[in-house]
């Protein structure tokens, strides 16, 4: 079988580089599912168009319908064939004869027939992605219904800042999550919009009907102008470009893990199927998926790079460039999608060593920020000036009701809180982590009930999502 594509206009043969190099093979095959279905409804639209006669459209069908029952054999996926499209007309030729078999690719072009089988590829794939960030935020909705007491420490530049709870760390990620769904679900109703009927780019002078094969292949609505029907691959950047920022929320959460799971921290240990161990080293228990998942975020940032580089630049309409771009997308998508997967069992099965949690919650004099509040609530002190008091009394390396009094005598002279009644009982009291949390009772904060009052919103809002 040789490609008709190719024999009526060139000569001579390639040799195997040259069809390696020119042929989209590999990544179409991600694509092959979905050119049987254009194919399809193409041939039926050219049938009740009356462009095809009933019984051309009845013998390319068989082909085309025994090709969907019975699987594309391997000789369609042959580099000879520039692409799937020409594979698979070259099969539909040989089988249906020509005198049928090549009235099917009459109004249409493989610049628009490549552009839709894309998006058909694609929106399948959005919505199996959609599927995971909705499974992932359900996960941490879920831990974090367990965890609305557990105090560990908050920290800013990774130094200890204020006590929060596991549940509003957790609950942070999963507002970041409920982002990239949203992202995605946009990029959705972008993708699904049909190129069909664009032909080359200048559309055709057959009477088609766009709408009706967009229709048949599920598509919301049509790319109208021909031009940019085929040019355009934004519809992939955009998908890139939200998968690249859920991977670099995704990475944040890896890299907490993978700190987390360290002796010197411990707040948690990963199940052993997720970790690897040394060939030298027999005690070592490495949480590599983590790592590995934080490194594929940089193979979907380059993947949109990749895709940025290719199309940026390119005139009017219809490139052959474009053809490189797809296996970038095919692989941001896969890597995206595999991480997001095992990110699931990940967190599933990770054991939280809530006590260490607790233990560090209050280093680091984490608490200070609540004791320089109290000053301001209870003794009316300018909050400037308590935070300086507070800061002074640390630097000199205790928060006792002693050290605090020396400190606003250098940095508040006239103050003395023993004589405005401040006593070590209540400052022993505000230090407590637990206390520091219990009063961060507002929308959004720490506080067990509003971290209560924000799981049963957030499983509302993922329950519609
Ligand atoms: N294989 C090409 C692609 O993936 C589609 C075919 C367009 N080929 C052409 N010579 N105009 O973009």
């Amino acid at each position: 079988r040789t490609d008709v594509v190719r024999r009526g206009r060139l000569s001579g043969e390639r040799d195997s580089d040259m069809q390696e190099f020119l042929s989209s093979m590999d990544a179409d095959r991600y694509l092959a599912e979905a050119d049987l279905l254009v194919d399809i409804a193409h041939v039926l639209m050219l049938d009740r168009q009356k462009i095809n006669e009933r019984k051309t459209t009845k013998q390319i069908l068989k082909v085309l319908l025994k090709l969907a029952d019975k699987g594309i054999p391997e000789d369609v996926f042959d580099d000879r064939f520039e692409d799937v499209h020409a594979g698979i007309e070259s099969l539909v030729i040989e089988a249906a004869g020509p005198e049928a078999g090549g009235r099917m690719h009459m109004a249409r072009s493989r610049n628009d027939e490549v552009a839709t089988c894309i998006r058909i590829a694609l929106r399948e794939k959005l919505l199996f992605q959609m599927i995971l960030i909705a499974g992932l935020r359900d996960i941490l909705l879920e831990l974090a219904e367990k965890h609305t007491e557990n105090i560990m420490p908050g920290f800013t530049h990774l130094q200890h800042a204020q006590p929060t709870t596991l549940a509003h760390h957790l609950l942070a990620y999963e507002q970041a999550f409920s982002r990239d769904f949203d992202r995605l679900k946009d990029a959705y109703a972008r993708v699904n919009l049909c190129p069909l009927g664009a032909a080359a780019f200048a559309s055709t002078g057959y009477p088609i009907d766009r709408e009706y094969t967009a229709s048949l292949l599920g598509f919301d609505g049509l790319v109208e102008n021909s031009m940019d029907a085929v040019a355009t691959r934004d519809f992939a950047l955009e998908t890139l470009a939200d998968l690249s920022i859920h991977m670099a929320n995704t990475s944040r959460l890896c890299e907490e893990l993978v700190i987390w799971s360290t002796s010197f921290v411990k707040f948690v240990e990963m199940d052993d199927t997720y970790c690897s161990t040394s060939s030298i080293m027999p005690q070592k228990k490495n949480p590599d998926t983590a790592e590995i998942m934080r490194a594929k975020t940089g193979t979907v940032f380059g993947s949109l790079a990749a895709a940025f580089t290719i199309t940026k630049g390119l005139p009017m309409s219809y490139n052959r460039d474009l053809q490189e771009l797809t296996p970038n997308l095919w692989r941001g998508v896969h890597s995206a999608g595999i991480s997001t997967w095992i990110l699931l069992g990940m967190l599933e099965t990770a054991k939280f060593d809530t006590k260490r949690m607790r233990e560090e919650a209050g280093q680091g004099f984490s608490t200070a920020t609540e004791l320089a509040d109290t000053l301001v609530r209870s003794y009316d002190i300018p909050f400037r000036t308590a935070h300086s008091i507070v800061g002074r009394a640390v630097q000199k390396g205790s928060l006792t009701l002693a050290t605090l009094e020396k400190a606003a005598t250098e940095v508040a002279p006239g103050i003395s809180l023993k004589k405005m009644g401040l006593t070590q009982k209540e400052i022993t009291e505000v230090l407590d982590a637990g206390y520091s949390v219990a009063v961060r009772d507002i929308i959004g904060g720490p506080a067990p009930k509003a971290t209560k009052k924000a799981i049963a919103a957030r499983k509302k809002q993922a329950a519609k999502d």
